[in-house]
């Protein structure tokens, strides 16, 4: 039954990371063709946005070290549709390769935390920003749009909690280098609701509203559905979510599945808030892959409507 709430957004965007932050982080390599197949069965299940892969070193993350040969069949197959998909950027490396293949959207991807980023991008806070200047510079002089993620928004396994003013200051810099939105990313899933709206409610303060922001929650204390809930209440209207709720970060301990796209489907549907998705033929996608990789997915929704299909 749908009870929608008036002070909710009317529709919302799906920002979909399955096929990155999940297969990123899949102990055994994913064949191109399989990646290819999930991309398209993705849209077709009507997500409008799906970052398709990652162009950084591969010694780095040899699960998307095929990240040229998978764009190259996904244009075949999608034609010019596929250089509308995200990709990873790191740094300038990753953006000529995203450039030699005609691409149009980038995300970067940068820490709210000195150890993250050493760790993940072998740079510390200030030169992670050094990393990313020329290459936010380069892709929007050649009219790219670009994304910045900020990872360990909420905590980080090194660090412990981390200061609501920190994760401001680390977005703010990256807008400033030109980057359109900002995806605040709960790397490990340690979040809980009130620091969601805590944290929209102080970028909103700095002068950035929720207009600018995207919520990427990971599901590894199981508050991912609930924190969207206080995002979607704070106004934000773009959600990262994975199919099948795959994913996790290789360079963070205890970083499991994004919050599962099927999980907030359910949730926008039953508030009335649009989202252009058509669930069955998303768990049906997602149920496809977890045959593929072996496991069931942790998604209570998916699971649900997969024992009901008939
Ligand atoms: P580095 O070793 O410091 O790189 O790594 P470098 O700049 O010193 O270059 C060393 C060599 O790597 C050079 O080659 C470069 O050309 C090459 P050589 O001259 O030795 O032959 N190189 C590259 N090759 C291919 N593609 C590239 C590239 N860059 C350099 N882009 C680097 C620095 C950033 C490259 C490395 O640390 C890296 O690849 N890190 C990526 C880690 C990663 O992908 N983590 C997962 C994504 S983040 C995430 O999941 C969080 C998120 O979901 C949000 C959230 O949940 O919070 C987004
Ligand atoms: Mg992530």
């Amino acid at each position: 039954m749908v009870v929608r709430d008036p002070a909710l957004p009317q529709r919302v965007r799906i920002y979909e990371v399955g096929p990155r932050d999940g297969l990123q982080n899949e102990a055994s390599l994913v064949p191109v063709e399989v990646k290819a197949e999930f991309v398209r069965r993705l849209l077709d299940a009507g997500l409008t946005t799906v970052e398709a892969t990652s162009f950084v070193h591969p010694r780095w993350v040899p699960q998307l070290a095929d990240a040229a040969e998978l764009m190259g069949r996904l244009a075949d197959d999608l034609g010019e549709a596929s250089r509308d998909l995200p990709v990873l950027v790191p740094n300038e490396r990753g953006l000529d390769r995203a450039l030699e293949l005609g691409l149009r959207h980038v995300a970067i991807f940068g820490s709210a935390t000195e150890t993250f980023a050493r760790r993940n991008l072998n740079r510390g806070l200030e030169s992670q920003l050094e990393m990313f200047a020329p290459t936010v510079a380069r892709a929007r002089a050649a009219g790219l749009d670009v994304r910045a993620y900020v990872s360990m928004c909420f905590g980080d396994p090194w660090e412990g909690p981390v200061p609501v003013a920190q994760v401001v200051a680390t977005g703010r810099r990256l807008l400033d280098l030109g980057a359109g939105q900002l995806s605040l990313g709960d790397t490990i899933g340690v979040g809980t609701a009130a620091h969601v709206t805590a944290l929209v409610e102080a970028f909103a303060d700095a002068g950035i509203g929720p207009d600018r922001l995207a919520l990427h929650f990971h599901d590894t204390y199981g508050q991912a559905l609930a924190n969207a809930a206080a995002g979607l209440r704070a106004g934000v209207t773009t959600f990262d979510a994975s199919a099948g709720g795959l994913g996790g970060c290789p360079y963070a301990a205890s970083a499991t599945g994004n919050l599962a796209t099927e999980d907030l489907v359910w949730l926008l549907t039953g508030l009335g808030v649009e989202h252009g998705v058509d669930l069955d033929a998303l768990v049906g996608t997602s149920t496809w892959m977890a045959e593929r990789l072996g496991r069931p997915s942790p998604s209570a929704v998916v699971r649900a409507l997969a024992q009901s299909a008939p």
